[in-house]
C-alpha cells in the first residue's frame, strides 16, 4: 500500500518505526523508552533467547547491571525503583512466613517499619540486635528459624559499624543469609559480596545518582539461588525501573568515584573543623581516629562518604532550629548523596529497641556536598553562633 493510500492514522502511527532512525551514534548509549519489545518473526514470540518484553530488559537497564556488577564485584545486580523497594525487595525475595530475621538495631526507620509491620503481618518475626553486637553475639541470637541478617553499616543516623566479614562468615557458617545496606559506602568504599555477604543493597537514589533528582535501588550478590530468588522476585512483582531513571543511574555511576572522593575529603575537612568546634560534643564518623568503628573502617573500606553526624554539647530544641535555620549553604532536608549540602536533626526519628539511644546533646546529620569546605565551615560557624543566642 503506497503512503498516500494510507489513512492519515495509520501513517501517523508509522512514522519513526524500524530501524532506519538508529543511524547515529551518540557517545552514551540510545535511550529506549518502551515496554512492547517487537520480535522479527512469529516464531520468536515464544522462542527468543533475547527478552521479549521491556520490563528491566531495555540497553539502559542492561548496561546499568553491568556498570553495577562490576562496582560491587557481584555476579548476579537487580534493578529495584527506590533504595526502600530495593530493601524489601531483598529480604522478601529470601524470607518466606514462619522465618526470623535478625537486624541490627541502627539501621534506616523505614527498613525497621517494614520488619515490624509488612513481614510481621507475613509471619516473618524481626529482633534487634545492638549495633555494635559482635559475630557472637549475633549468632547466639540466631535459632533454627533464622533466615536473614540484616546490617548497615556503618548506620545512616547514628554511623555505628559492624564487623561484616566476620557476621558474615559465622553466618555462611551456620547457613544463615545476610544483608548490607551498602548506600553509604556505594559499593565504591566497601564491597559486602567479597566479604561474603549475600545482599548487598544500595539506595542509588543517594550517591550512585547522585543529584537528589532520581529514585532507585540495586542489590547486588554472587550466591546464584539468591540471585535466582532475586530475578524471580522482579519478575513476579513486576518492579520495574523506567529507562528514564535507569539512564540517569548510569550517567551517575560514570562520575561516582570522582564526586565520592570529593564528597568524602570535603566531609573529612569539616568533621575534624567540628571536632575543635566548643558547641560540639562529639562527630559521629567512622574516619576519625576517635571514632568507635575506625579500626572496622580502617580494616575494611576504601574511603569514606560525606554523610556524618554531629552530637552538640546539650542545648534545647529552639536552639538547635536556630542552628539549623542560620544555615544558607545546607538545605533543610532528608535524603543525602547529592551534589549540595544538607542538614537534620536526628533525634525525633531515631528509634531503637535493643539499646535505647543516649547522647549528651541533640543529634545533627550533615550531608557534605561539593561545595567549597570552607564555605560550608564558614556556614556552620554562624550556625553555631545563632546556637548560642538560641540556647
Ligand atoms: C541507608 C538508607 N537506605 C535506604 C534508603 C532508601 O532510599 P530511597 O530514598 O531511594 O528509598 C535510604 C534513604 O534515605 C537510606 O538512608
Amino acid at each position: 500500500m503506497s503512503d498516500q493510500a494510507k489513512g492519515i492514522a495509520t501513517t501517523l502511527i508509522q512514522v519513526g518505526a524500524g530501524d532506519r532512525l538508529l543511524r547515529t551514534r551518540t557517545v552514551a548509549p540510545p535511550l529506549q523508552r518502551g515496554s512492547t519489545l517487537l520480535m522479527p518473526d512469529a516464531a520468536s514470540l515464544y522462542a527468543s533467547q533475547n527478552p521479549t518484553y521491556g520490563m528491566n530488559a531495555l540497553g539502559v537497564h542492561e548496561a546499568l547491571v553491568e556498570g553495577l556488577k562490576a562496582l560491587e564485584r557481584a555476579a548476579h545486580v537487580e534493578l529495584f525503583t527506590s533504595g526502600l523497594s530495593a530493601v524489601t525487595g531483598a529480604i522478601m525475595a529470601v524470607v518466606k512466613t514462619g522465618d526470623d530475621l535478625l537486624a541490627v538495631d541502627s539501621v534506616y526507620g523505614p527498613t525497621r517499619r517494614f520488619c515490624d509491620g509488612y513481614l510481621a503481618r507475613m509471619g516473618v518475626r524481626t529482633r534487634y540486635f545492638p549495633a555494635h553486637a559482635t559475630a557472637e553475639e549475633i549468632m547466639s541470637l540466631a535459632g533454627e528459624r533464622t533466615r536473614l541478617i540484616f546490617l548497615e553499616s556503618p548506620g545512616s543516623l547514628t554511623f555505628e559499624m559492624q564487623d561484616i566479614p566476620a557476621i558474615a562468615a559465622a553466618a555462611n557458617a551456620r547457613g544463615i543469609l545476610t544483608a548490607v545496606d551498602n548506600t553509604w559506602a556505594s559499593g565504591l568504599y566497601f564491597r559486602p559480596v567479597e566479604h561474603g555477604v549475600s545482599l548487598s543493597i544500595q539506595a542509588l537514589t543517594k550517591y550512585v545518582c547522585g543529584h537528589s533528582d532520581v529514585f532507585l535501588g540495586s542489590v547486588a550478590t554472587s550466591d546464584p539461588a539468591v540471585g535466582r530468588a532475586l530475578a524471580d522476585f522482579v519478575k513476579d512483582t513486576g518492579a520495574s525501573v523506567s529507562p528514564d531513571d535507569a539512564f540517569q543511574g548510569l550517567r551517575g555511576l560514570r562520575t561516582l568515584e570522582v564526586r565520592l572522593n570529593h564528597h568524602g575529603a570535603s566531609g573529612l575537612k569539616v568533621a575534624e573543623w567540628l571536632t575543635t568546634q566548643p558547641e560540639v560534643s562529639r562527630v559521629m564518623h567512622p574516619a576519625l581516629p576517635d571514632d568507635p568503628g575506625h579500626a572496622l573502617w580502617r580494616r575494611d573500606f576504601t574511603g569514606a562518604a560525606g554523610l556524618f553526624g554531629v552530637v552538640l554539647k546539650s542545648a534545647a530544641v529552639a536552639a538547635v532550629h536556630a542552628f539549623l535555620d542560620r544555615l544558607r549553604l545546607f538545605g533543610l532536608g532528608f535524603s543525602w548523596g547529592g551534589y549540595e549540602s544538607l542538614a537534620i536533626h536526628c533525634d525525633p526519628q531515631i528509634k531503637r529497641t535493643a539499646v535505647p539511644w543516649r547522647a549528651e546533646g541533640p543529634l545533627i546529620r550533615l550531608n557534605i556536598g561539593l561545595e567549597d569546605p570552607d564555605d560550608l565551615i564558614a556556614d556552620l560557624r554562624a550556625g553555631l553562633d545563632a546556637l548560642n543566642v538560641g540556647a
